[in-house]
């Protein structure tokens, strides 16, 4: 399924008609497609397809099979027979070739009709003509992403997690399903404003302490980094080590969220949260955390999945609250001053990743360095 060409924010805002600044208040949207392609978007951690099996997700307005092959290669295809449309994955996987389990006609791994078992000897089809949509899909720092859109010989660069260079690492992932179309699962994703009123809890912080942060922010990649800089003193385990960390936070499209904390100048901690794209109403966010600290997975993955969980918990039950307003499509004022401008440059990214790539021209970040400053 094409995503249909409607961006989903445009109709809900209210644009002011003129400002002083005009580009701290920006009109969001503007975007081609729902969703930007010819890029690649998170699916899974890697060692969820193990060697001869297949997984089935529901991302990308499609159904999608990836697979292990017996040399440990992955591969993914459209999970849909083009015969009459039995799911693959359903089927037999022999560690090379997906069966259908309908009439058992054979895949290969590009997605390419092999054997069509109903024909005899001398009824002459060119299978190979009959293939099921293929998707190109790469590892990287423990995770299988796809890539949605035209292939081509210069593919973009998979976002990578950050800080995390010539380290041991070990990684866990919490997953959630927000009920929200992906930008405003990404606008929350980068919007400081949210956190002291929805991440509350007694061991990290609540609304009540706001002071006033000032952030420097740089354009990076696709997106921006903020500059390496102390933890503020906010939450209780800040307050305790805070003196001797560091934290650089980092944004790249479509969606992916990276941040690094360093002890002592040595990375302890890292994380990646990605926003994929279910459909139009639903995204997956996926944060995958990584620690160096070795030999103790046993304990500190139980701990960071606690933790990790219950920071999802807490963005999807806002997305849950916030679909009870949508539903009503409200005029919003989503982007105001320092707090918004993160949501406002991802929307800003996103029009250029679609200029850039229908006029063939590398990606121009549009995105200039800035000082941003607010309450939190
Ligand atoms: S539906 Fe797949 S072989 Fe018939
Ligand atoms: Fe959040």
């Amino acid at each position: 399924m094409e995503p249909s060409v409607i961006p989903p924010l445009t109709s809900n805002l209210t644009v002011p008609a003129e400002t002083s600044e005009p580009e701290l208040i920006e009109r969001p949207a503007l975007v081609g497609t729902t969703w930007v392609k010819n890029i690649w978007y998170y699916a899974l951690p890697s060692d969820h397809v193990k060697k001869g099996k297949t997984v089935s997700m529901n991302v990308l307005g499609d159904l999608i099979l990836i697979g292990r092959k017996s040399d440990g290669s992955i591969f993914a295809m459209r999970d849909i027979c083009p015969h009459q449309g039995a799911p693959l994955s359903f089927g037999d996987f022999d560690g090379k070739e997906v069966a259908c389990p309908f009439h058992g006609w054979k895949f290969n791994s590009e997605g390419i009709c092999t054997d069509i078992p109903a024909l005899c000897s001398d009824q002459q089809v060119n299978v190979c003509k009959i293939r099921t949509r293929s998707y190109p899909c790469r590892e990287a720092d423990g995770n299988i992403w796809l890539y949605y859109g035209e292939p081509r010989a210069d593919m973009p660069e998979i976002p990578r997690a950050q800080g995390l260079d010539g380290l041991k690492y070990d990684q866990t992932v919490s997953r959630v399903i927000v009920p929200t179309h992906m930008d405003y699962a990404v606008v929350a994703l980068i919007d400081p404003a949210h956190v002291p009123y929805v991440h509350k809890s007694w061991w990290w912080r609540n609304s009540k302490a706001l002071k006033e942060k000032k952030k420097h922010y740089v354009p990076a990649g696709t997106g921006w980094t903020m500059v390496k800089h102390s933890p503020s003193k906010g939450s209780l385990i800040f307050k305790l080590l805070g003196d001797f960390m560091e934290t650089e936070i980092a944004f790249r499209l479509p969606g992916c969220r990276t941040e690094y904390i360093t002890l002592f100048g040595r990375t302890l901690v890292a994380s990646m949260t990605t926003v994929t794209p279910i459909d139009e109403n639903n995204s997956e966010l996926n944060h995958t955390s990584y620690w160096t600290v070795p030999g103790l997975k046993w304990l500190l993955k139980p701990i960071v999945n606690a933790i990790a969980d219950e920071f999802l918990g807490q963005d999807l039950r806002i997305a849950q609250r916030q679909q009870i307003g949508l539903k009503f499509k409200p005029k919003l004022t989503m982007i105001v001053k320092d707090s918004g401008l993160p949501g406002s440059w991802y929307f800003q990214g996103k029009r250029e990743w679609n200029n850039a790539t229908e006029e063939g021209r590398p990606f121009v970040n549009p995105i200039k360095e800035k000082v941003l400053r607010w309450m939190t």
